[in-house]
């Protein structure tokens, strides 16, 4: 069965109170419920995992490889600054899909710059929680090619 990594960055743990006129209302676990549902539906196995330190997100990435088949990352605000990131994901050769619940396009220049896009197969950003089942959808489509 394919599997999928679901890995959040930073501060997404608090998802849910933290500025909800920018993230919304939804928490984290509630995207992981969402994740499994979609995975059940669509016989898909999902993985979930979050950090705060940019390390251990790095031994994320590297022990996803030969256990799933695909990442989506929202790699929160590492995306603006990681190249360690950037390079964890070029080295281990999976398809990512780079997840935002913002529109990092429409806020501050600094947002704007994104480290792991050039690694990734694509980016949604923008559309709230709804963004991971898009990339799910995206993720599993690219995979079944
Ligand atoms: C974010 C956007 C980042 O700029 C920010 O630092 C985050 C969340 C998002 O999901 O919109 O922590 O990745």
């Amino acid at each position: 069965m394919t599997s999928i990594l679901i890995l959040n960055g930073p501060n997404l743990n608090l998802l849910g109170t933290r500025q909800p006129e920018v993230y919304g209302a939804t928490t984290l676990s509630d995207i992981e419920t969402m994740c499994q549902k979609y995975g059940d539906s669509h016989e898909v196995e999902i993985g979930f995992a979050q950090s705060n330190h940019e390390g251990v997100l790095i031994d994320h990435i590297h022990a996803a490889k030969g256990v799933h088949s695909g990442i989506i990352f929202n790699a929160g605000a590492f995306t603006h600054t990681s190249v360690a990131l950037m390079d964890a994901i070029a080295s281990v050769e999976l398809p990512v899909i780079e997840v935002h619940l913002s529109n990092i396009h429409a806020r501050e220049e600094f947002r704007h710059k994104s480290f792991i896009a050039p690694v990734a197969i694509g980016q949604i950003c923008g559309f709230g929680a709804q963004g991971y089942l898009l990339a799910l959808d995206a993720l599993t489509a690219h995979l079944a090619r």
